[in-house]
């Protein structure tokens, strides 16, 4: 996905050691989500999980275990969150975590705004606080050609968005990302317009298979990962997961899309999962685990064409990329 190498980070860029440990101040300080949150912070046990690995940040409870899920072995919690493209914290894969140390996703809202009956800001709160969280284990394949499996903890987007009541007029959704350059130091270059923007069509994102996560492994999103509120469309390219979401808007014209917009030719407006279709400069075909050294075929829409597949009846899927 790199299309221009990174300056250096600059020292003033870098978080120092007290910095860091304010915002885990802040956490413990803040209180939790309030949504089925228990407040395990780093040197408690790990109540529920086997995988957990201590990260550090609140973790939930009393998850309901989705039926969607994937029984493939989970990518490790490491390389979940240290192996990531978040190029408002910069275009490296090890950027997002070095440069978001520092990053507080509190307080938080979301304007919803376009074709639907209840507009507005919602605290992200009381944005969540209807919404019983599960765990879903879903494949995330990027576009790149390298895929992880991960134990995301959210819930329907479609649940989310019928209770802001799109109306007739609505026939995409879309996403954007906090733009605040002062806090994402990666917006200081124009690597991208931004804020990141990100589309679906409205039957896209009613299906149960698109989720809005708030959390990853049991607890709390890490910042490199796209806290507080992101996207997980497992059957689309990574690139259409969008992260720390602070706006969703009802519309009537397909939305423009940030790597559509940069790259048109390579990235379209569905980016579905598609081994035959090829990237514009590599094959599509084949994918790597991270964690394993032999590639894997990669499946038509990752692998949920059962789900999926005929949300597009009747399509061109090459025509329609
Ligand atoms: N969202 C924002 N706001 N900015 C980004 O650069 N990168 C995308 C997507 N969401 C990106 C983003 C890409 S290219 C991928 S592959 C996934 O996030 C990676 O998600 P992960 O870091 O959780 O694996």
């Amino acid at each position: 996905m790199l299309i221009k190498r990174p300056e250096a980070i600059k020292p003033s860029e870098i978080t120092d050691q007290a910095t860091y440990l304010n915002r885990r101040q802040f956490i413990r300080d803040s209180g939790l989500l309030g949504v089925g949150v228990a407040s395990a912070l780093a040197g408690l046990p790990w109540a529920k999980n086997s995988w957990a690995e201590a990260p550090g940040l609140p973790s939930y409870t009393d998850l309901r275990q989705s039926p969607f899920s994937s029984d493939e072995k989970l990518t490790e919690y490491e390389d979940a969150t240290s192996y990531n493209n978040f190029y408002e914290f910069g275009t490296d894969k090890s950027d997002p975590k070095a440069n978001s140390r520092d990053f507080v996703p509190r307080p938080w809202s979301v304007v919803v705004d376009g074709a639907c009956e209840k507009p507005g800001r919602y605290d992200l709160e009381d944005f969540l606080r209807p919404h019983p969280l599960e765990e879903r284990i879903y494949r995330l394949r990027c576009v790149e050609a390298w895929s992880m499996v991960i134990p995301w903890v959210g819930f329907s987007l479609g649940d989310a968005l019928k209770r802001l009541q799109p109306t007739s007029r609505a026939k995409y959704v879309a996403f954007y990302t906090l733009h605040d350059p002062e806090r994402m130091p990666g917006q200081k270059r124009r690597v991208l317009q931004w804020p990141y923007r990100e589309g679906l069509r409205m039957d896209e994102a009613m299906h149960p298979l698109a989720m809005l996560a708030v959390g990853m492994y049991g607890a709390e999103l890490p910042n490199q990962n796209g806290a507080p509120l992101r996207l997980v469309v497992p059957w689309k390219y990574g690139f259409k997961s969008i992260k720390s979401i602070v706006r969703i808007s009802f519309t009537e014209e397909q939305p423009v899309c940030t790597w559509n917009q940069v790259q048109p030719n390579e990235y379209g407006f569905y980016s579905n999962v598609n081994p035959n279709v090829d990237h514009l400069r590599w094959s599509q075909k084949k994918e790597r685990r991270i964690g394993n050294w032999l590639k894997q075929e990669t499946l038509m829409f990752n692998g949920y064409a059962d789900q999926v597949a005929s949300l597009y009846n009747g399509m061109d899927l090459k025509k329609y990329f």
